[in-house]
């Protein structure tokens, strides 16, 4: 099945988003034409970004009103579209037959829309690492395509926090087999580590969580991240290349899944700390990270980085697919830290130093 041809049309589900709005920018800079889908196309503060893309102004990007949530709505957005990037979150990551509706109809309207030969459904590394118990990493530690989390597990169910794996997991596969089944189209899932990378929209500063974490950071508010997991990044805007990417590549087929990260990993506290290493302008008062585990979990802390620690990221078929090649995160963090500040209107807490004054930018 054909990939998407040079200066296609592409339909982008959470184009407002922080990875989708990249998504939406790098095709229109690779010459595509865009549609871009969000809930609300009158919303000023969410779409205004996309508005002053100048492609906008031509044309080539136009914004299309679309809830996931209602059957047939993407109808006639995907008619005539070549490839369609699936990157929205749904409303509920606890209901598994809403996701499995939600999935139905944005299928339903790829299969209306005869034109799409190529969709990239976006997934998450959740959807690779994320257990139950986490020794199934031990016996498991190769974290590349081919790993799934262990679905056998009676815990791993959406009361205990499984939901946003499980739903992605499903997804997947809903999305391969109704291509599998419809033979015109074929279904590539994308499954990308954490987002950190410039964020284009002032509201983006509260989605992530990555970029929320880093904003909390600046602010003076470090939490300990969840089972002392390290971040395992991807710059946003890598990130949306890897879609590209996916869409255009001859290499790929229905039903195949490709990891997107750089393979890089790093403590929450090293991160805070880089802050202030990178940008050391800023003076960033870099706080302590506030560990709000129950003791039972923290008297487990150096066994589960130990655990991490053993994992093995691979991401040589993205790689080998793609050709694309993983910014280092000083360079996500420094470009993430700047745009909250730049764009978001973050107002950081720094050191005093001897009679200068703290505003950033207005110090000699
Ligand atoms: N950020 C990460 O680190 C990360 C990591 C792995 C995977 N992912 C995946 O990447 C995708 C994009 O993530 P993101 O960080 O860019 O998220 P985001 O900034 O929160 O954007 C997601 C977008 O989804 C849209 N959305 C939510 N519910 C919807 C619905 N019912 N109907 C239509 N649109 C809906 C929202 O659209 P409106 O703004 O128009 O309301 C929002 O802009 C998600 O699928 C996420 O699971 C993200």
């Amino acid at each position: 099945m054909a990939p998407v041809p040079q200066n296609g049309l592409v339909a982008v589900t959470g184009a407002a988003g922080f990875v989708g709005g990249w998504v939406v920018r790098r095709l229109l800079d690779k010459g595509y034409r865009v549609r871009a889908c969000v809930r609300s196309v009158s919303d000023p503060a969410r779409t205004g970004f996309l508005r002053a893309m100048p492609a906008f102004a031509s044309g080539r990007l136009t914004l299309h009103e679309a809830d996931l949530d209602r059957s047939g709505c993407f109808d006639p957005i995907f008619a005539g579209c070549h490839g369609v990037a699936h990157l929205s979150h749904v409303s509920d990551y606890k209901d598994m037959d809403y996701i499995a509706g939600v999935c139905a109809n944005v299928i339903g309207s790829i299969e209306r829309a005869t034109s799409v030969t190529r969709v990239v459904v976006t997934s998450s590394i959740a959807a690779v690492i994320s257990e139950m118990d986490l020794q199934e990493l031990v016996r498991r530690p190769v974290c590349d395509e081919d790993r799934f989390p262990d679905e056998l597990n009676p815990k791993r169910t959406p009361q205990r926090g499984q939901g946003y794996s499980m739903g992605k997991v499903s997804a997947e596969r809903l999305f391969s087999q109704a291509a599998q089944r419809s033979g015109r189209w074929e279904s590539i899932a994308c499954c990308p580590g954490d987002n950190i990378g410039p964020i284009q929209s002032a509201h983006q500063k509260d989605m992530g969580p990555w970029q929320h974490l880093i904003e909390q950071m600046l602010m003076g508010e470090c939490h300990q991240t969840g089972v002392y997991r390290p971040w395992m990044p991807v710059d946003v805007r890598d990130d949306a290349d890897c879609h590209i990417g996916l869409l255009e590549s001859p290499l790929v087929h229905n039903g195949e899944r490709y990891l997107a990260w750089s393979t890089e990993r790093r403590n929450v506290e090293d991160i805070c700390a880089d802050i202030d290493r990178l940008l050391p302008e800023l003076r960033h008062d870099t706080p302590a990270v506030t560990d709000e585990f129950p003791e039972g979990i923290r008297r487990r802390e150096v066994e589960m980085r130990a655990i991490w620690a053993g994992c093995e990221l691979r991401n040589d078929r993205i790689r080998a697919v793609t050709g694309i090649r993983f910014r280092p995160l000083d360079e996500s963090l420094r470009d993430c830290v700047e745009s909250l500040l730049s764009v978001a209107g973050v107002t950081p807490r720094v050191r005093a130093a001897d009679g200068v004054p703290t505003t950033p930018g207005e110090r000699s």
